[in-house]
């Protein structure tokens, strides 16, 4: 990856910036799908933890023209590790089947329908394991052993990434897709059994690129920001259109959850680009904080991926609703990205957050941040090794909040192979609790989550 800013002279809206970097080292697609079992284990597994540990890359199949290619098109490669009674029993990966991958690999399957291949993240929600991708194809479910079985009848659009609320078992969504809604974009709710509940169109100036979004006790916070589809990329036969958009108007929205769209209270920020939201919540004078991963720029003049224009760093956004204010801080100037917290402080007040640190073509540590205090702390994965998104999983019966595992897959240079690594997020100084190798690599990716058995 390159973290390094271009100084190209102007806006580029054709088909990419050059060769893609996102085809190359450890971007670069593996070709198989395997399966293992009885890994081997350096270090101790927690025995409490019985179940997936699962995530979701693009991974694409076949050629690739690596002069349009685009990171986020890949067709998607969900890669999952079973952990059981202390034992890393299996480790596979499987593409996520769309009619064009199943006719590429000469295979037929009845019944549901594939449309698209969701390679953004994994999730498990109701009992049921879904593949998720934000704009167009719809969730593919998947089964326990990661096979595809199609999308789920009855769902239709929705987003990479839904906000889990602790107090309801609820998902909430903001769902986008340029290409059909145009004009609007959804807030949709499903239920703790996976049902849809609730499904409201708000009505947008634009077709703005929505990945994330933040729900607190009382809202659904959109982030209205400008990158939005370029006519120009698509009139050049871009297959991933969005680019910077001086001329969109940056503001962040906040919906009452049960409220209308047309009571919406928007607040401007300065020009930014963000995908993720580590967390946010209101405060005691009624006032939303918002904690996120902020670039300057985006898809300006690097438009093959996220990380050549600007480098994330780590912000915090307090809305005065009132006054319809936002205060903008930096929390930490370092890069970081993919940002996750507590499962169970979602929307809720919080103190600790977990993000990849990002070096030069690296990913080269864990940062824990003391949202209390400001004091970080980070557990370096060592030379030419590369980390990815830290899962936060509470240890049984813990009380304090960072009293729990994080969960993260490591990419080796020298081996050319990666690891699932298990820290003790309370002292991350101590180095990995275990490491399950294996002997193939996982390529750089997006989103996943630990999932119990006693939930799947
Ligand atoms: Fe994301």
């Amino acid at each position: 990856m390159g973290c390094s800013r271009s100084n190209g002279p102007a806006p580029d809206t054709s088909l990419g910036g050059g060769p893609s970097v996102y085809l190359s080292d450890n971007f670069a697609p593996v070709t198989e799908e395997v399966t293992l079992t009885e890994l081997e284990v350096i270090g101790s597994i927690p025995r409490e933890l019985n179940g997936r540990f699962l995530r979701n890359g693009p991974n694409p199949l076949g050629d690739t023209d690596a002069e349009s290619y685009h990171w986020f098109i890949g067709d998607g490669m969900v890669h999952g590790l079973r952990f059981e009674d202390g034992r890393a029993d299996w480790y596979r990966n499987r593409w996520v089947r769309s009619e064009g991958l199943v006719d590429a690999l000469g295979e037929s399957i009845d019944g549901r329908s594939l449309m698209g291949s969701p390679n953004t993240n994994i999730i498990a929600h109701g009992g049921r394991t879904w593949a998720i991708v934000e704009s167009g194809a719809p969730p593919a479910e998947m089964t326990y052993e990661l096979d595809t079985l199609g999308t789920t009848p009855g769902w239709g659009r929705y987003t990479a990434h839904p906000k889990f609320d602790p107090d309801t078992g609820e998902l909430h969504t903001l769902a986008y897709d340029w290409a059909s809604l145009r004009d609007h974009i959804q807030y949709v709710v499903m239920d703790a059994n996976a049902q849809e509940i609730k499904r409201v169109n708000i009505p947008m100036q634009g077709m703005t690129m929505i990945h994330d979004m933040s729900l607190t006790k009382n809202y659904v916070v959109i982030f209205d920001l400008p990158v939005t589809v370029s006519f120009a990329a698509l009139g050049l036969g871009a297959d991933f259109p969005f680019r910077w958009d001086n001329d969109h108007e940056p503001r962040v929205g906040l919906l009452l959850r049960n409220g209308s769209p047309a009571d919406i209270v928007w607040s401007s920020i300065s020009p930014n680009y963000a995908y993720h939201p580590m967390n946010a919540y209101e405060d005691e004078s009624g006032n939303v904080v918002i904690d996120i991963c902020r670039y300057d720029k985006m898809f300006e003049q690097d438009t093959n991926g996220p990380f050549g224009d600007s480098d994330p760093r780590l912000d915090r956004w307090t809305i005065n609703p009132r006054e319809r204010r936002v205060t903008e801080e930096i929390v930490d100037e370092r890069p970081q990205e993919f940002p996750r917290i507590h499962p169970d402080l979602n929307s809720k007040p919080y103190r600790y957050g977990y993000t990849v640190g990002l070096g030069e073509k690296s990913f080269p540590a864990i940062y824990k941040q003391d949202m209390h205090t400001g004091v970080a702390t980070s557990f370096e994965v060592g030379p030419a090794r590369h980390s990815a998104e830290p899962v936060f999983v509470p240890r049984e019966g813990a009380e304090a909040e960072d009293d729990g595992y994080l969960m993260t897959c490591v990419f080796d240079e020298q081996r050319q192979a990666s690891e699932f690594i298990i820290l003790d997020a309370q002292d991350l100084a101590r180095g990995p609790l275990a490491q399950a190798m294996l002997p193939v690599r996982v390529p750089f990716g997006f989103h996943g989550n630990w999932v119990p058995d006693s939930t799947a």
